[in-house]
């Protein structure tokens, strides 16, 4: 298997504050990998980190082989594929689904969103492509019901999978969800592991923060554990479960309640 993303060394300091210490990560191609831990722990930083919505303090974060990450701004390593959701929804709310899932592709887009809907024939025909590939999406993602809604007024858990939606519409190598199944009941949290199944099944290595462990204990190939900005536990979901720094630091009372 081929290394998809490598974090190395990777520090991010904050004031006085140490929010990721020396962390080193790799994912390989089509794997899902979990990172984990307690509230606070670094786990939404490390993302910010290999985003590029943080430059890191020290260390670096390669895609596949040998292309450097860290320091390009956001949209860069968005178009090098690397992109994600965000803990706290952000879509467009007046906007309807299928046009926040067009959003997610402008990054690939010759004219940007708005020029596809302002602009010229030619433009207005990658719009209406755009368009067809945004209801498969939201096909794929579930939501196919809710295309002309306003984000505003999806449920919760439709709002969580709609983000998916757009941000597979930039065509993702890499796709980094935070807290996925966050307010999610068991119904959709079950739907949530059958989508992000699909998703690696598309060819997309998948890095997940999440905190229901009955999702990250079905679908990781690996998962790493951060307590205090340290990564203090990494394996496959069983070697995890067992080891006893994770369960004094974390999982103790936290697994089976998810
Ligand atoms: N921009 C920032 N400025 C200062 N401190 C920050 C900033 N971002 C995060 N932190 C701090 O870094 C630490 C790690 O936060 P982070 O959000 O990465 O944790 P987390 O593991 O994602 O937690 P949660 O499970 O609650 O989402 C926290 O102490 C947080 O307050
Ligand atoms: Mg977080």
């Amino acid at each position: 298997m081929a290394q998809a993303l490598a974090i190395q060394n990777l520090t991010m300091r904050f004031d006085g504050l140490t929010a990721v210490d020396r962390a080193d990560l790799s994912l390989q191609d089509r794997q899902i990998v979990s990172l984990i831990g307690p509230n606070g722990a670094g786990k939404t930083t490390l993302f910010n980190c290999v985003t590029g919505h943080y430059a890191p303090t020290e260390g670096t974060v390669h895609l596949g082989k040998d292309e450097l990450l860290s320091g390009l701004p956001p949209h860069t390593i968005a178009k090098k594929g690397v992109v994600r959701t965000f803990q706290n929804i952000r879509l467009f709310p007046a906007m309807s689904a299928v046009e926040n899932v067009m959003v997610g592709r402008h990054c690939r887009t010759r004219a940007g969103v708005l020029g596809a809907l302002l602009g010229p024939p030619s433009v207005r025909r990658e719009e209406r492509a755009i368009r067809a590939r945004a209801r498969e999406l939201l096909a794929f993602c579930g939501a196919a019901e809710y295309e002309d809604q306003q984000a505003r007024n999806l449920p919760y858990g439709v709002q969580r999978r709609l983000e998916i939606a757009r941000a597979l519409a930039a065509e993702p190598k890499i796709l980094c969800l935070d807290e996925p199944a966050a307010g999610m009941n068991p119904r959709e949290t079950a739907d949530l592991i059958t989508l992000i199944t699909a998703i690696r099944g598309l060819g997309i290595t998948v890095f997940l923060i999440e905190h229901h462990m009955n999702v990250v204990m079905s679908i990781s190939d690996r998962v790493a554990v951060m307590d205090h900005g340290v990564k203090i536990a990494e394996g496959t979901p069983d070697q995890v479960q067992k080891n006893p720094a994770v369960i004094a630091a974390y999982l103790g009372e936290a697994v089976g309640s998810g």
